[in-house]
């Protein structure tokens, strides 16, 4: 791992806790209003935080902690499985510090301690597109953003509008076990069926002087034969125009578990007293609000990066799903970060299992494809086909790249729970 000359690679523990949030107020260019700071605090996980210190005077500004990040450890669903995952957040670099190849050496540290954890695979959401791709990062879960106008309305769905409803004043301490059950039992790949508390209290922070005239967080569950299947935590923000209330509600966390619970979810949303429309982020390509609105103009979707996915572990990452076809490939990645995985790889499926294994120095592969694009189809939304129609896999062996594409492609498209 490389550090540049006159830095050190440092623990970031609780006890620090100004310096590293100093730091991230200078990369994100702003400060934390007064009272702001526990719930702060509370969202962060200090155990996995990390930083650079100037250790040269000539390279130091007016902090000594030039660089932190921090992660959080969740379990993420994939087709067939579970994989541990490290989600990389909080990345910032004074700016007296920047370009000197400091975020470079927070990725090495970053991927060198996940693995170390077992943690085989990282993602997060980027401030800028540009920052990640070069470490590899692909984008697994692209989403949407819809606004639904008041009273948008949604195809049948049997037994939709038999399920209970109940709006509440959103409280991490009695909610977090209706937004774990919810999350285990979400099908979906890139779900968070497990996390920590941080990642959970950073989802419910909620503190008066980030509100910027909204309500304070509520909570919307909605409950099927087996328990909780769909919650929304939301705001509204009420304004009055020359024809009466105007309010807009948002959602930004939010899940249903099957088409009954977020057809119900979306139609009490869409449906609010003086509210004119309500907008929700993070929804996969084919969410059944998208498949089952009457109007799917009127939700005025908008094309969003979401989650970026980078695989840190070849073998035990492919190992930890399953595919929908059978193959014998060999596959040669392309990574420049993290030399273990930069081979050709001999992949079989047999009855959805696989086996992985590195090919000997020099073996010929079907198909070649970088780490970022492998990554990128990991979750099984973006195909291996698509990619090879934008150029980006070549292929030795005709229909290589459709057998791999059949095998990865997931039934259902991918997404992240919670924003990190
Ligand atoms: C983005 C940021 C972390 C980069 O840190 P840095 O220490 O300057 O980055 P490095 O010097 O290690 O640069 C590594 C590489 O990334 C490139 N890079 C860095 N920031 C970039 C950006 N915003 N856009 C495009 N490329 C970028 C560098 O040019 C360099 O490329 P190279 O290896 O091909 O020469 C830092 O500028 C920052 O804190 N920005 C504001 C907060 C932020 O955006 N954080 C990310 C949150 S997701």
């Amino acid at each position: 791992m490389t550090v540049p000359a006159g830095y050190r690679l440092v623990d970031m523990p609780f006890s620090r806790r100004d310096e590293m949030l100093s730091v991230d107020e200078w990369a994100f260019a702003m400060t934390h209003p007064e009272g702001t700071q526990t719930a702060v605090e509370a969202g962060i996980d200090w155990d996995r935080c990390r930083g650079i210190e100037a250790v040269d005077s000539r390279a130091s500004s007016a902090s000594e902690v030039a660089a932190v990040h921090s992660s959080y450890g969740y379990s993420m669903r994939v087709p067939g499985g579970t994989v541990p995952t490290s989600g990389l957040t909080w990345v910032g670099v004074q700016p007296a510090h920047r370009r000197r190849g400091l975020l470079r050496a927070m990725i090495d540290d970053h991927f060198a301690r996940s693995l170390a954890r077992g943690e085989v695979v990282s993602t997060l959401v980027a401030a800028e597109t540009k920052i990640y791709q070069r470490f590899g990062y692909g984008l697994a879960c692209p989403s949407y953003k819809m606004t639904m106008p008041r009273g948008a309305t949604f195809r049948e769905v049997a037994g939709s509008d038999d399920l209970r409803v109940r709006f509440e004043d959103a409280d991490v301490a009695r909610h977090a076990p209706v937004v774990r059950a919810i999350l285990a039992r979400d099908p979906r790949p890139g779900a968070m069926v497990e996390m920590g508390e941080a990642l959970m209290a950073s989802q419910f922070a909620d503190p008066e002087a980030l509100r910027e005239g909204q309500e304070r967080k509520r909570i919307v569950i909605v409950e099927d034969e087996h328990g909780p299947a769909a919650f929304a935590l939301f705001r509204r923000k009420l304004s009055w125009g020359d024809t009466g209330a105007n309010g807009t509600g948002s959602t930004e966390q939010w899940a249903a578990v099957t088409p009954a619970a977020s057809r119900r979810l979306w139609s009490v949303l869409a449906d609010l007293d003086l509210l004119t429309s309500f907008s929700a982020t993070c929804l996969p390509l084919d969410d059944p609000a998208v498949l089952l609105a009457d109007d799917v103009r009127a939700l005025g979707l908008k094309a969003q990066d979401h989650v970026w996915l980078r695989i840190l572990d070849l073998p035990a990452a492919l190992t930890a799903r399953t595919y929908g076809a059978d193959l014998d490939v060999a596959v040669q990645v392309t990574d420049n970060v993290v030399p273990q995985n930069d081979a050709v790889w001999h992949m079989t499926v047999e009855a959805g299992i696989a086996r992985v294994t590195r090919a000997a120095d020099g073996a010929q592969a079907d198909l070649r494809i970088s780490m970022q694009d492998l990554s990128a189809a990991y979750l099984g939304g973006t195909t291996i086909d698509s990619l090879k129609g934008a150029g980006l896999v070549e292929e030795a062996t005709a229909g290589a790249a459709t057998t791999l594409s059949s095998a990865f492609r997931s039934p259902m498209a991918p997404r992240s729970s919670f924003s990190f």
